[in-house]
Formats: structure tokens, C-alpha cells, sequence
């Protein structure tokens, strides 16, 4: 029986991936190593550190550790000025409305986002007290496609693993929410999430009606 719904953030409830991938893209250029918008989609759910040894490897370039860690305060700086110009009005559109109708329909409702500026993104977006439990990145021992985050929201929770759904846009969240013992409901393509249970275009379009028809079809 369903009684938590488990959301990634960058993608699902805001178009922050476009702006993690801005300042990425603005980081490659400033130091001159090729990256474009189609090698961005192997860094989609991937945490800081782990995205940026992906680029590393995409332009078949090498950094010492400490111009490694200057890279990667750069792009976070990058990325919070573009955080800077957030408000409510950045939601997706639907899904405050999801939220509270999951709300009413008594299940609970987590975060499990591998951004350490998570907190503050849902701040901006006036949703940070619609969280029964925020997961955080920086405490979990392995980022996605490991389980970790995702268990450890459940457990915030009071769940067990088997009773919540996840909710993800790519597909290190998505293998995250398997290994985590969870359905997942992919938001975007077929082909850009084949392994997702299932498939919705954009988080607004998902209703209680449908997570809840979803799940006991998945259990069945
Ligand atoms: C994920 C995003 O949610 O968080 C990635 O999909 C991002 O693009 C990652 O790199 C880490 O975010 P942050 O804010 O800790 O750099
Ligand atoms: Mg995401």
C-alpha cells in the first residue's frame, strides 16, 4: 500500500537542470574544454564531483586536485547566480497542486535530490513546508544511481522502502530508485528513461488518481 511519494527536484518540480547545465556549459568555455548540450545528459541526476570528472572524460582532459575543487566552486558560484533570480513563480506548472492534493489523500511527501543547494532551491520556491522529509545529500554515503538517498528519505519518513514511490527525470535517479526497492515514474521520454514503470511528459500532468491507479497496477 502506497503511503509516500519521493521526489527528485532538478527536472521534476523545477527547470533548475537547464541551469545546472548553463553553468556547466559556462565553466567548459571558461577554461576551454569542449562539452555541449548532448553530453550534458550523462550528468543528469549525477552529483557535483561525479559530473565533473564526466566532463573531464568527455573533453579527454585531466585537472590536479586543486584546480579540480576551484572547477567545482566555480560552477556551483555560477549556478547560485542563476538561483538568485528564483521564486515561487519557477514551480512547474501542476504541481503545487499535486503536492497538495497528495497531501489530502494522506500520503507523505520527501525530497531526495543530490544537490547540496536543495534546501535552498525549495525555499525559493515556496515549497519548502510541504516536505514531510528533506534527504540530504552531503549525509549519504553514495550518490545516484546508488540507492542511498533514496532510503534515507523513506526511512525520514517512517516508511519502509516498498511503500513509496520515486519520482525522477534521469536515469541515475531512476536506477537509484530501483535499487532502492521502489517503482519509479519517469518524467520525460520513453527513450530518454527506458527503464522508468512509467512515463509522464511533465510532473503536472501526474494526479493522486494516477500515482494511485499506477501503484496498485504495479503491485497486481
Ligand atoms: C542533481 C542535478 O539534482 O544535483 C545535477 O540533476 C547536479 O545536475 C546535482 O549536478 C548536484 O547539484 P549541486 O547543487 O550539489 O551542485
Ligand atoms: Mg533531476
Amino acid at each position: 500500500r502506497l503511503k509516500g511519494v519521493i521526489f527528485d527536484l532538478d527536472g521534476v518540480l523545477t527547470d533548475t537542470a537547464e541551469d545546472h547545465y548553463q553553468a556547466w556549459q559556462a565553466l567548459a568555455d571558461s577554461h576551454g574544454f569542449a562539452f555541449d548540450r548532448q553530453a550534458n545528459h550523462r550528468l543528469k541526476g549525477v552529483d557535483r564531483r561525479n559530473s565533473l570528472r564526466l566532463i573531464l572524460e568527455h573533453a579527454g582532459a585531466e585537472v590536479e586536485a586543486e584546480r579540480f575543487d576551484a572547477m567545482l566552486a566555480e560552477k556551483n558560484d555560477i549556478y547560485r547566480e542563476r538561483l538568485a533570480a528564483y521564486s515561487p513563480a519557477n514551480l512547474f506548472a501542476g504541481v503545487g497542486a499535486l503536492l497538495d492534493g497528495l497531501r489530502a489523500a494522506g500520503l507523505k511527501i520527501g525530497l531526495a535530490s543530490a544537490s547540496r543547494n536543495a534546501l535552498d532551491v525549495v525555499r525559493l520556491l515556496g515549497i519548502a513546508d510541504q516536505f514531510d522529509f528533506i534527504a540530504d545529500a552531503g549525509a549519504v554515503a553514495n550518490a545516484k544511481p546508488a540507492p542511498d538517498i533514496f532510503l534515507a528519505c523513506a526511512h525520514g519518513m517512517g516508511l519502509r522502502p516498498d511503500q513509496c514511490i520515486g519520482i525522477e527525470d534521469a536515469e541515475a535517479g531512476v536506477s537509484a530508485i530501483h535499487a532502492a526497492g521502489m517503482v519509479a515514474i519517469g518524467i520525460g521520454s520513453e527513450e530518454a528513461l527506458p527503464d522508468a514503470d512509467m512515463h509522464v511528459p511533465a510532473t503536472g500532468q501526474l494526479t493522486v488518481a494516477n500515482i494511485l491507479s499506477f501503484e496498485r497496477g504495479a503491485a497486481a
